[in-house]
């Protein structure tokens, strides 16, 4: 077994997997897990060479970093954890969410992370979403005094536009940005990309499966998907919008045809492709719960993608019907 090849997060981050595991879905947002296989999921990327393995506060309300504690107890050492603080979701009604940026939340929010998750600090700390009345300057000044502590090793900020990423920047060394990016989502090349490329900031793209949509997994969320996944919410994967963005597809699973490969790892091995293009470090973080994914979204790192095809896949992403989001305030294009 070959382990993925490795990057470096930042100018001075740690070193990486260039490929991470995002751990939402384990504990919220995607319908119904089957926990011990996503226990073994976590085992199976360690061992293939995956070592940043994302969560966030928010992620079934704590539930998440919960989650992840005895697998942490258990290779402390081989992990970099990532989690993420600013953003409160009402579970009774998920259209009732909260975000805070101020100092005292910061401070309130590592120590309940901590404990959730049985560690000492936090490797990769990441301000979730933006509270435009909080000046950034101030949220990372807050952040760098928890670094200063030894609560946090380093910074990350998601879903940033460019200029918010410059102005942190220039208060404590950003090692990550964390913004969606994949075929279908790519408004943040236009920006935040290029800062981050300047700057030396590394890109973890989230959701770089299309939050499974690029895989075919799933073609209408009001059809397919439980009464409770959050991907019902969001406009590209519902109503008329659904059957058009699954027939923009046609290319993406020719190609996977043709490589013998399957479409989400055509998918991924865009996203690292890409980044190439833009001259930045990646490190994508496709969300699974199940061991054989893990394995196929790995083996997806060694996958080099020809002109061609790239250029048979670089209208897509212009032409999907529905946003990202329904409401894109939420999102660094929102604020742009
Ligand atoms: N910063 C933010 O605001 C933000 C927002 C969203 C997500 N995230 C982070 O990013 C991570 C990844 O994003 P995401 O989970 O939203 O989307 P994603 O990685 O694009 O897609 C995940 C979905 O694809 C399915 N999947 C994964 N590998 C597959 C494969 N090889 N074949 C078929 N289906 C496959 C998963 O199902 P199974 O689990 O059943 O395999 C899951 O439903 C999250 O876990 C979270 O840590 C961050």
């Amino acid at each position: 077994m070959t382990r993925i090849a490795t990057a470096q997060l930042g100018t001075s981050g740690p070193e990486v997997g260039i490929q991470g595991l995002g751990c939402m879905g384990m504990s919220w947002a995607y319908g119904p897990t089957d926990a011990d296989e996503a226990r073994a999921t976590l085992e199976r990327a360690l061992e293939l060479g995956v070592t940043l393995f994302d969560t966030a506060d928010v992620y079934g309300s704590g539930e998440n970093e919960k989650f992840l504690a005895p697998f942490l107890a258990a290779h402390r050492e081989e992990v970099v954890l990532a989690t993420k603080y600013s953003l409160t979701i009402d579970p009774q009604d998920p259209s009732r969410r909260t975000i805070r940026n101020d100092p005292a939340y910061i401070r309130q929010s590592i120590e309940g992370s901590l404990g959730r998750l049985g560690v000492e600090a936090v490797d990769l700390y990441y301000m979730h979403r933006r509270d435009v009345n909080v000046p950034i300057e101030e949220s990372v000044g807050a952040m760098a005094e928890l670094v200063r502590e030894g609560k946090v090793k380093h910074l990350g900020l998601s879903e940033v536009t460019a200029g918010e990423l410059r102005a942190a920047q220039e208060v404590h060394p950003i090692a990550a940005v964390q913004s969606e990016w994949s075929l279908f989502s790519r408004d943040i090349e236009r920006a935040v990309v290029p800062a981050a490329a300047e700057l030396g900031v590394a890109l973890v793209p989230y959701s770089p499966l299309g939050r499974g949509f690029l895989t075919g997994s799933f073609v209408n969320a009001e059809k397919d998907l439980s009464q409770d996944d959050f991907r019902r919410t969001q406009p590209r994967f519902t109503g008329d919008n659904a059957a058009a963005n699954a027939a923009l597809l046609a290319p993406l699973h020719e190609i996977a045809k043709a490589r013998s490969a399957s479409a989400g790892q055509i998918a991924l091995a865009w996203v690292q492709q890409r980044a190439q293009v833009h001259g930045l470090t990646v490190v994508p973080i496709p969300g699974t719960r199940k061991r054989s994914r893990v394995e196929e979204n790995t083996e997806a790192t060694r996958l080099v993608l020809t002109a061609e095809e790239l250029a048979a896949l670089e209208p897509l992403a212009g032409e999907v019907a529905g946003e990202r989001y329904a409401d894109m305030s939420f999102t660094s294009a929102g604020r742009d």
